[in-house]
């Protein structure tokens, strides 16, 4: 049975080390989860299964004036509807520890994250995806089950989003990153 319930402080050692793991070692930082408690505009759901945290989705509700620091899209007609949204909400840094993949936690909190996200007028609900050198999109078929469309493939786009001076340092390709950011959305009544 998956619990989805908000992010607590007790629980920052097993999301980091699940960050660390599934999502690379430059990626979320101790200080990244404190913000996402701490920030009106974010919000972070764990999954628990048996008793143990075993993922995370930190989400993000932002305008459109945002738009260049929290997706950086290029110029493109997504990034146009983007733009005419007056609140958009985004799955921002999902994981799953490797041990429960395959048994619906992500599922359970990419729903309820979408679900708040709605509830809080977002007009629209996005994720960039990351797709990798293989073209295998992790995230892929839980996006779809949201009812999201996959749009725009950016080249290099982690090595620009990460901070990192050699290039982000991704779990599948090493550092620099040689995988794609997708951007997947879809457009609320
Ligand atoms: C992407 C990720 C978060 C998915 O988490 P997850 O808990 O494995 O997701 P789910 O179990 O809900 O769904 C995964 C698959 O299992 C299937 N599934 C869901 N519930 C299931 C169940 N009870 N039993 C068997 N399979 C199930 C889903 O249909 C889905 O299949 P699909 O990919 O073919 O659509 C996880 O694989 C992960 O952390 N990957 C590494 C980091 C990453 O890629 N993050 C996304 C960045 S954009």
């Amino acid at each position: 049975m998956i619990a989805v319930r908000r992010l607590e402080e007790g629980d920052v050692p097993s999301v980091l080390r699940i960050s660390l793991a599934e999502l690379g070692s430059d990626y979320l930082s101790e200080t990244d989860f404190a913000d996402a408690m701490a920030d009106d505009e974010q919000f972070c759901n764990v999954a628990v299964m048996d008793g143990s945290v075993v993922g995370f989705a930190i989400c993000r509700v932002f305008g459109p004036g945002s738009e260049p620091e929290v997706l950086g899209l290029p110029d493109c007609p997504e990034r146009d509807v983007v733009l005419s949204t007056d609140m958009i909400g985004i799955l921002d840094s999902v994981a799953v520890d490797d041990s429960a993949k395959g048994r619906g936690a992500g599922s359970a909190m990419c729903s309820a994250c979408v679900d708040e996200m709605t509830a809080a007028g977002c007009g629209m609900v996005c994720a960039m995806a990351w797709r990798s050198t293989t073209g295998r999109t992790n995230i892929a078929g839980i996006l779809r089950g949201l009812g999201m469309a996959e749009t725009v493939a950016i080249p290099g786009y982690w090595n620009r989003m990460v901070d990192s001076p050699g290039g982000h340092d991704c779990p599948e390709c090493g550092a620099p990153c040689r995988c794609h950011g997708v951007f997947w959305y879809r457009t609320l009544p």
